[in-house]
């Protein structure tokens, strides 16, 4: 009888454990929408980010929001997240990690 209520009680501790780590790997496999809105969208998200700020310096307006940019390609994208851009400081793979980065650039290309 003991044995079987330690079993219950170890099997009800393992649950959350789960349950973290599956909200981990939606995390991981998260679309490009969802991240672009958590690793960017502090700056790129609304007209009030500074990402947008700055960029509507110098675009128009409605294209100084990277989400509705329609002439944006994947490797101009990667390579101004990793290596920087003006005032855009580089973010590293410890931030967004590589399968991260494509998924977020390929979003905002429009290929996804
Ligand atoms: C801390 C704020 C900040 C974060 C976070 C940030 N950016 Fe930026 N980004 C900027 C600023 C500011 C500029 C404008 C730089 C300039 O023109 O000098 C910029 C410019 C860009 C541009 C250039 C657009 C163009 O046509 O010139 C791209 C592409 C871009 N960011 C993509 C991203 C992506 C993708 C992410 C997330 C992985 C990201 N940024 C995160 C601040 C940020």
């Amino acid at each position: 009888m003991r044995h079987i209520l330690y079993t219950a009680v170890f099997a009800l501790t393992c649950i959350p454990f789960a349950l973290l780590a599956e909200d981990w790997v939606s995390l991981e496999k998260a679309g490009g929408k969802e991240l672009f809105q958590e690793k960017c969208g502090m700056c790129h998200g609304d007209a009030m980010g500074m990402g947008t700020g700055l960029l509507a310096r110098r675009l128009p307006a409605e294209q100084a929001l990277l989400e509705n940019r329609e002439d944006l390609q994947v490797p101009f994208i990667k390579n101004v997240v990793r290596a920087g851009y003006g005032v855009m400081f580089p973010i590293s793979q410890g931030e967004v990690s590589d399968s991260q980065l494509e998924a977020i650039s390929e979003y905002l290309a429009g290929e996804d």
